[in-house]
């Protein structure tokens, strides 16, 4: 029991987004998954119940994620809870969730996704192109945020000559995510973002393309989506394919330029044709979305725990990447390692769209820069974000070698 307490007494608080600044608490989320039970967090606003479980076992995140109806994502998909949001996809269960699912499904399966290479590959040389004739930069807006928004541009069907402008409001969404508030700033600048895509609606009706406005502008027509789903959808797909994937490009960088073996390992994979391996292990290494939540809708007794009716579950899939019942000596990045099956991506019902899509445009990334031997070093400190739940970073200031 006193082993119990001494471990607890080290978690340092998974509520404050100061407690990410330094760095990930792997020794605490390693601490909570040898407890026989959850850990509980006690947190001040943003849950039902003062607090939420700490769920850092992969065998415990699957079976939350199976079962919508004990677990609900209809309060809110993460910490803090903000309310119901019914038109957002990350705020539904099934039934209503499937059917948001299935008009965007299809658009991003592994199949199409394989041909996106032809667009996307000319997108990352550009990128890398006026990087590199500028001398290095900070890698995080230069290159790893401007690959993914350009790319979610591309997929909605931005017309060209409004890509940059989609980026640079993409860019201000997330400058206002580090704004504490009450979310007014955020929403201040995202409503620009969603009054755009509905305008661009009836450009895509006038002019069908093959592009995600499109399918999503017929569906509202033909009745399937409301107005507010299609807003919701195209603000969603700019942002989650953004957010994430540009913290999995901007955190391989960094430890491939502070890392010796790291940049030796990396190198190695992509000259043996191994960058999906490659890839997978940065993902599962990094984790860009360190947790989703779900709300108990009913007392039950769950691992180990008796969980209350309101109850939030942060699933830790951070935690679970690490989780050394799914992989062997899992605080060591090895591209070379036989498990593949992280939890990057999430699971159940919600599991990730666009993976797929996130990992063409990390493989294609990492198979430019060998190509083009571009060798980088470290010109300053990286700056990570105040977040409770991306991996993010906000600055990598690097020059050329
Ligand atoms: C490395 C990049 C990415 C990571 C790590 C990531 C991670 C995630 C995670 C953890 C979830 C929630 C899963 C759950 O609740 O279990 C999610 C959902 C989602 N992601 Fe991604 N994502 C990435 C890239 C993308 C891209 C490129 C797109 C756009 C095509 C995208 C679109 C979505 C959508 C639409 C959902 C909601 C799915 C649903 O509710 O059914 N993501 N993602």
């Amino acid at each position: 029991m006193s082993a119990i307490i001494d471990a607890a007494a080290r978690i340092p608080n998974l509520a404050s987004q100061e407690t990410f600044v330094a760095g990930v608490p792997h020794d605490a989320f390693d601490a909570v998954r040898a407890m026989p039970g959850l850990y509980w967090q006690p947190a001040e606003r943003g849950t039902l119940n003062g607090g939420f479980w700490a769920v850092t076992r992969a065998k415990d995140i699957v079976a939350i994620e199976k079962d919508p109806e004990t677990f609900t994502s209809t309060l809110g998909p993460w910490y803090p809870l903000t309310g119901k949001n019914p038109e957002n996809i990350l705020w539904n269960d099934p039934p209503k969730h499937g059917e948001l699912r299935r008009a965007v499904a299809k658009a991003f399966g592994p199949r199409v996704v394989a041909n996106f290479d032809d667009w996307v590959r000319p997108i990352v040389v550009e990128t890398l192109q006026a990087y590199v004739e500028k001398g290095g930069g900070d890698f995080v807006p230069d290159v790893a945020a401007m690959i993914p928004s350009r790319v979610m541009a591309r997929v909605i069907g931005v017309p060209r000559q409004d890509e940059l402008r989609v980026v640079k409001w993409t860019f201000d969404v997330f400058a206002a995510m580090q704004v504490p508030d009450d979310g007014k700033t955020f929403w201040a600048v995202n409503n620009p973002i969603r009054d755009y895509m509905w305008e661009l609606r009836a450009a895509k009706l006038r002019e069908p393309a093959d592009d995600m406005a499109t399918a999503l502008a017929q569906a509202n027509e033909r009745g399937e989506l409301t107005e507010a789903e299609y807003r919701s959808f195209t603000s969603v797909l700019l942002l989650a394919g953004f957010e994430t994937t540009h913290t999995v490009m901007a955190q391989a960088m960094r430890m491939i330029v502070e890392d010796a073996d790291v940049a030796r390992m990396a190198d190695e994979a992509v000259a043996d044709g191994k960058t999906d391996a490659l890839v997978d292990e940065f993902l599962r290494y990094i984790t860009p979305a360190m947790n989703m939540g779900r709300v108990a809708t009913r007392d039950l007794e769950f691992g180990n725990t008796k969980i209350r009716k309101g109850d939030l579950m942060q699933l830790y899939f951070i935690a679970a990447n690490r989780d050394p019942e799914l992989f062997g000596e899992p605080h060591r990045f090895n591209p070379s390692r036989p498990e593949r099956n992280h939890m990057a991506f999430g699971g159940g019902c919600h599991t990730c769209l666009g993976g797929p899509l996130a990992k063409l445009e990390l493989r294609i990334l990492f198979e430019e820069m060998h190509k083009r031997r571009i060798r980088l070093r470290l010109a300053g400190e990286p700056r990570r974000g105040r977040q409770t739940q991306i991996n993010q970073l906000l600055s990598l200031p690097l020059a050329l070698i």
